[in-house]
């Protein structure tokens, strides 16, 4: 029977995160469970940096964006005898099970702890929802709301001076956040890895917007790393009716209050990763699949085939 638990949030940070730490605090320690929270992800688990957790200790987080346990990455934490301290670590304050909260990295090392003796529930948090085993992450909705706050504002001015506003939105390797924001602010373009890009092909569908439509205006949302956004908005001054400008959103987009959504979404996933350190079960992850909140083995999330988003590209395509 599990006794200790302990929590921490790994990998790069996102709004709902205190939500899940403090769902998991208090659903364990309903349970009778103590709870013991590990400073900036698996370095602090090395560092041996935790501390006992209270009910209070979790107060007046629900709705601050961030993670009052830190987070870091820790790329050693792939070496065996790295996680073999950190075991050392979780046994010297008789902490039997972990919950950790992060991305598909994160995943690992606690699929890596479980196969070692610790039982250790994922749960997914970051913005870019490209986690496999569930619909949505814990950070995408609150992510989203920034984005489309911000490209609505761009529009404004854009609009003014007949600008095309390229704006460059997260997502690491995954689209997402970039579809879901043009499709909420009615861009006129979306670039991501899912589309691939086509410079020519950008500039072409433009020229048509400016000299056929007579459009004043365009957004175009490009996921990072697809391709360089102050080049495209350069050659879109050069080669079309409209002035280019390039908008980088940066870290923003991780900051700022959770939604509703996802602190709904944080609160259940903590209390069902809570359920399944209580029931014995090791080695899962916690997702929402079709609004139901689900587990299933890591491994099994990590071999899973990514979600197709065709229908969505083609609603986009629709509405354009
Ligand atoms: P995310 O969890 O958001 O995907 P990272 O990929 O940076 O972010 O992973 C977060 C941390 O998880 C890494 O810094 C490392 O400590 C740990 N990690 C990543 N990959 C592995 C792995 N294959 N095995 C064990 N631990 C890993
Ligand atoms: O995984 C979350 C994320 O914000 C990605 O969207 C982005 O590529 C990366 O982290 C940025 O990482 P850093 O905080 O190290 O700049």
């Amino acid at each position: 029977m599990v006794k200790k638990i302990g929590v921490l949030t790994s990998g790069g940070d996102a709004p709902g995160m205190n939500a899940a730490i403090r769902s998991v605090t208090r659903v364990a320690l309903m349970n009778g469970v103590s709870v013991f929270g590990i400073r900036d992800g698996y370095k602090g688990l090395l560092e041996g940096n935790i501390t006992q957790m209270e009910r209070t200790d979790v107060s007046d987080i629900l709705d601050r964006g961030g993670t009052k346990l830190g987070s870091a990455r820790l790329p050693e934490f792939k070496e065996s005898e790295i996680q073999d301290k950190c075991i050392a670590n979780l046994e010297k304050h008789g902490i039997d099970a972990l919950v950790v909260i992060g991305g598909d990295g994160s995943y690992r090392g606690a699929a890596a702890l479980t196969e070692k003796g610790i039982n250790c529930i994922g749960l997914p948090g970051t913005i870019d929802n490209d986690i496999p085993g569930t619909d949505f992450t814990i950070g995408f909705d609150t992510a989203l709301r920034t984005c489309v706050e911000n490209v609505d504002k761009l529009r404004d001015t854009s609009n003014s001076h007949h600008r095309a506003s390229i704006v460059e939105v997260m997502g690491h390797h995954c689209g997402d956040l970039a579809l879901y924001t043009a499709l909420c602010c009615g861009a006129e373009m979306v670039i991501t890895p899912e589309t691939g890009y086509d410079e020519e092909e950008v500039l072409q569908r433009l020229e048509y917007l400016g000299d056929a439509v007579k459009k004043s205006h365009a957004i175009i949302i490009v996921t990072e790393n697809v391709c360089d956004v102050d080049a495209l908005a350069t050659k879109v001054s050069n080669h079309t009716s409209f002035s280019g400008r390039a908008t980088v959103l940066g870290h923003i987009q991780r900051g700022g209050s959770p939604t509703p959504i996802d602190r709904m979404l944080a609160s259940r996933m903590g209390e069902k990763a809570v359920d399944l350190l209580m029931e014995g079960v090791g080695g899962h992850c916690v997702g929402i699949v079709d609004n139901e909140i689900i587990s299933m083995p890591i491994q099994d999330a990590l071999n899973s085939t990514a979600r197709s988003r065709k229908k969505l590209y083609r609603l986009f395509d629709r509405l354009v």
